[in-house]
């Protein structure tokens, strides 16, 4: 059976939904109707990653139960999933997974049972239990990895935690392991043999490399008194199964694997195996362990899996609230339109690289290739046969004894002659679609759009309306433009669902460019003589300017989470709306129970002090290097671990507070004088630097 199945990753249920997470949406929603409008039985999925120590502590902090935590979560995705029109009552998924379905328990623990069953290609047993040994972090209650740490200086000495600074534990618990280093001669076959497997190619090689270097086994439980929140061994209670184990499980248990109730409503059988749409930084998890885990359990390999790039800032950095460089969804709900919004993130990022988002490039694409651009192209076609042709279609043909006028009008008599460029141009952008290369395919697109604008503007058909013996040749320019519209509108559908339904009417057609295979298309099908509808710009131009202003001032803080609130279930609408999860950390000041003297805290010398200079340290991406002013004679050398959230250039001239008495220490080479004290929130940590509203000299004591 023709079937289809692709899935956007699951989400972590502990942040609200953010750009990236509705880019990947978009992209699998954009493939899903395409593959609909070819008359495939498509699956598409998305939800949320539910389990584990993070969302057991966000809930922790927040007071509520993890599951509470997971529905108060689940709630934001559901409102950006209907306001994106994403969601299945827009034509969007047809799942939202939860790892907290009772059916998929039960299939992560078949998938589980299975894996225990099963030797390795080596002949050994592919799952065992051993002891899981790592840099705990007692304030954070976890394991740090590498990039979560700082590395000491002296060897020998621990790491440190790059939140609390402070030394971390080396730690074992018993855990069961996974033998994923019998699996590198398997894992490396099937992309050998696959080259299609991981794409794009890129990611490829990286991930061929990385399997070449060896794999290390995967510890795949924790035990129950570390992590609670989670599914359990089977038959053995004592152990919850590793966080990933089971979210990439959720593919398989969605569909009916391990559930016959699911089995007989969607299908396993049916649908499986999946394209996965996955960003690069979430690859290794489903090219090396997801297959892994699949080959020990003796089931099929997804289809292909595909990584997408991150979305940066217009100047290249990563957003963060701190740089005030986000894309707020609420903005973009407000300001722009869905179609606009899924053009500019599919034109924009090259697929497989990073791509740069900017309301003011979203406004300048929507400007000039939407309003300008095909928007143009539909309004002033239309326009026209209302005008000159009393808003039927007109005939495309020109008899014989009008083509030399024609000719001298400057169009071209042959309609194959276009209707041939524009069928090489549907093949190209359909094979480009189905290599995700989005941002080629819309150019090939635009490559139509500007053929049919040039021969408007080379025949003018303004002026070919004042001649009575160019009539024909009026109507052939303006069917070959309907009928070029007809065709984008078909084109373009998965991509702008919206707009080109809008379009579509508006040429006077029945039902939906939704059901016509773009294959299937035919030039000269568009019949003459259909009434088309009042005329309506299908891309209302945006003023940048205005928008810029009215974006600007929608950021300041305030207003910024008024839409958050909006999702929480029951909220009743006059209360003040509950904080965002993100912020639920900051209830870390709450309870406070140690109270120490004011002695104590007089031996804490706290400084105000002006940062004269900062610069990131080669091959340091955490830190940068201060020289700041504390009224002494020298400037003090002060290094913090904030370079992910702060540009150098911005803490220049800034007033700080610094610890001045603490024991200077050497990082990476560099001996810091001090400490520059910031807010710490979020499930991450996020430094806020302290600062100063008023006037203050450098030196002064904070007492
Ligand atoms: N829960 C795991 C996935 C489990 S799938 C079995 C997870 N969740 S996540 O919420 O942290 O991230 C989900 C996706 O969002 C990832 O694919 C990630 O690449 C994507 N993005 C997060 N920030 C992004 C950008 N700035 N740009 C594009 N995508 C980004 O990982």
């Amino acid at each position: 059976m023709n079937t289809f199945y692709v899935t956007t990753p699951i989400y972590y249920a502990n942040s609200l939904p953010h750009l990236g997470h509705l880019y990947t949406m978009i992209v699998a929603d954009t493939v899903a109707r395409a593959k609909r409008q070819r008359g495939i039985e498509t699956y598409f999925l998305t939800g949320t990653d539910e389990h584990g120590i993070n969302i057991e502590r966000a809930a922790q902090k927040a007071g509520r139960t993890p599951k509470e935590q997971a529905d108060y979560v689940v709630s934001y995705y559901k409102k950006m999933t209907s306001e994106f029109a994403l969601d299945t009552a827009h034509g969007g998924y047809d799942i939202f997974m939860r790892t907290t379905e009772p059916f998929h328990y039960e299939g992560v623990s078949e998938l589980w049972r299975r894996i225990a069953k099963a030797k390795t290609p080596r002949g050994n047993d592919a799952i065992y239990k051993g002891h899981y040994e790592g840099w705990f972090c007692a304030p954070c209650a976890e394991y740090k990895t590498e990039d979560e740490y700082q590395k000491p200086a002296n060897e020998g000495d621990p790491p440190t935690c790059l939140i609390h600074e402070t030394p971390l534990d080396r730690v074992s618990e018993e855990s069961y392991f996974f033998r994923l280093s019998d699996y590198d001669e398997a894992l490396l076959s099937v992309y050998e043999s696959r080259p299609d497997f991981v794409r794009p190619e890129s990611r490829r090689n990286e991930v061929m490399s990385f399997v070449r270097g060896g794999l290390q086994d995967l510890s795949v439980s924790r035990l129950k008194t570390s992590v609670s929140w989670g599914v359990p061994v089977p038959d053995d209670p004592a152990h919850t199964m590793y966080v990933w184990f089971d979210a990439l499980t959720n593919y398989i248990t969605a569909i009916g694997f391990g559930n016959e109730e699911r089995e007989q409503k969607v299908g396993f059988e049916k649908f499986w195996p999946a394209l996965h749409l996955v960003g690069k930084d979430i690859l290794r998890f489903h090219a090396v362990y997801w297959p892994a885990f699949l080959l020990a359990a003796g089931i099929e390999l997804p289809r292909a899996i595909v990584a997408h790039g991150m979305w940066l800032d217009p100047n290249g950095r990563k957003m963060s609230k701190t740089l005030g460089n986000t894309i707020e969804l609420d903005v973009l709900q407000k300001y722009f339109s869905i179609d606009a919004i899924r053009y500019f993130v599919l034109r924009e990022m090259v697929f497989g690289q990073d791509g740069r988002f900017g309301y003011e490039g979203l406004i300048d694409r929507a400007n000039s290739d939407l309003a300008s651009g095909l928007g143009n192209l539909s309004s002033r076609t239309l326009t026209m046969i209302g005008k000159y042709c009393d808003g039927r279609i007109p005939s495309g043909v020109i008899a014989e004894d009008r083509l030399l006028q024609a000719k001298r009008a400057g169009i071209d008599t042959d309609q194959t002659t276009l209707a041939g460029f524009i069928e090489t141009a549907r093949d190209q952008y359909l094979l480009q679609f189905e290599n995700l290369a989005f941002s080629r395919a819309l150019e090939t697109a635009w490559s139509i759009v500007s053929r049919a604008d040039k021969m408007i503007s080379d025949a003018k058909p303004w002026d070919l309306a004042k001649d009575e013996n160019q009539k024909q040749t009026l109507s052939a320019v303006l069917y070959r433009a309907a009928e070029t519209l007809r065709w984008l509108s078909v084109l373009l559908h998965p991509i702008m669902p919206g707009a080109t339904q809008a379009l579509w009417s508006q040429l006077g057609l029945e039902g939906s460019p939704a059901e016509i295979n773009p294959s299937e298309l035919k030039w000269g099908e568009l019949k003459e003589g259909t009434a088309i509808a009042d005329v309506q710009a299908i891309f209302p131009r945006i003023d940048k300017a205005k928008t810029m202003e009215q974006i600007n001032a929608d950021q300041k803080p305030s207003g910024a989470h008024a839409t958050e609130a909006d999702a929480v279930p029951g909220a009743p609408s006059a209360t003040k709306p509950e904080p965002p999860m993100q912020h639920a950390t900051e209830a870390d000041a709450v309870g406070v129970t140690n109270y120490i003297e004011i002695d104590d805290f007089a031996k804490v010398d706290l400084r105000v002090g002006q940062v004269l200079s900062a610069e990131r340290i080669p091959k340091a991406d955490k830190l940068l290097l201060m020289k700041v002013d504390i009224g002494e004679e020298q400037p003090r050398q002060i290094l913090a671990g904030i370079a992910q959230y702060y540009e150098p250039e911005q803490l220049v001239g800034r007033k700080v507070v610094i610890v001045a008495n603490l024991k200077h220490r050497k990082l990476r080479g560099y001996e810091s004088q001090g400490m520059v004290v910031a807010a710490s929130y979020g499930e991450e940590g996020r430094p806020v630097i302290a600062t100063f509203t008023e006037d203050v000299p450098n030196g002064a004591r904070l007492k």
